[in-house]
């Protein structure tokens, strides 16, 4: 058995600091958004137990502090990318593009078609991965136009004005969510070693 290296140090920490960063950035947006109580649409026995009420100046802070957090992540992770040339590995050619609605239909056993077992990401993942990043971003620049229309407002017109922001903000959300709960389905069905993978950076190869 061998030990071949697979994540590098820097994936990892970036990989891994996102995930608190995004769950406290749902919840505290979920904070602000339920401030304003005609939004919460839950019994007052359950607002009431679980606290949901009045925590708008607590939402904002993590919010507004987690968002540096969010893009210094980021900007850390495309430097990275780009001077490591690990975008390559990340970023879906056009053949990938071809082959992203025909590989999930096999991975899904609805198409006979078989893929070859690469070291590479599948065109489902690298569309999946770099579809996450895109919408990180897009969660930051939507949310600069919400949080400062004003000051902002060429970039509140770009987004197609306040209204058109805050619901592409919500968007982004539910997308990276939705990226979260595939992503951890896929995880969990492509096993322990997968997941090993990106804690210790090595895998193990067959020799
Ligand atoms: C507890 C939650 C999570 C677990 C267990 C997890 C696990 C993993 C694993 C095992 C891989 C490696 C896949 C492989 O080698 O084939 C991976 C890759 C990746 N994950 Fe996650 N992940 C989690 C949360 C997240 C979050 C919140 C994001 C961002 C929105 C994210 C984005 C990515 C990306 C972009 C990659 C590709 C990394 C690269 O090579 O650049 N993951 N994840």
């Amino acid at each position: 058995m061998l030990l071949k290296h697979k994540h590098s140090l820097s994936l990892r920490l970036s990989h891994w600091l996102n995930v608190p960063i995004i769950l406290m950035l749902v919840w505290s947006g979920i904070l602000i958004y339920w401030a304003y109580p005609a939004y919460i649409s839950m019994p007052a026995w359950a607002v009431e137990k679980f606290n949901l009420h009045h925590r708008l100046a607590e939402g904002m802070g993590w919010h507004f502090t987690l968002m540096w957090a969010l893009i210094a992540n980021g900007i850390f992770f495309v430097i990275y990318s780009f001077v490591s040339g690990h975008w390559r590995a990340l970023v879906p050619t056009s053949r990938d593009l071809k082959n992203f609605i025909p590989f999930i239909l096999s991975d899904l056993r609805i198409s006979k078609r078989k893929f070859p077992e690469t070291d590479e990401y599948n065109p489902a993942q690298k569309v999946a991965y770099t579809g996450a990043l895109i919408m990180g971003f897009g969660a930051v620049i939507t949310g600069f136009a919400i949080f400062k229309p004003v000051l902002l407002g060429w970039l509140t017109a770009l987004c197609g004005g306040y209204q058109t922001a805050r619901f592409l903000h919500f968007a982004m959300m539910i997308g990276l969510v939705l990226f979260l709960i595939v992503h951890l389905i896929q995880v969990g069905r492509s096993g322990w070693a997968t997941f090993q993978s990106m804690i210790s950076g090595y895998e193990h190869e067959q020799d």
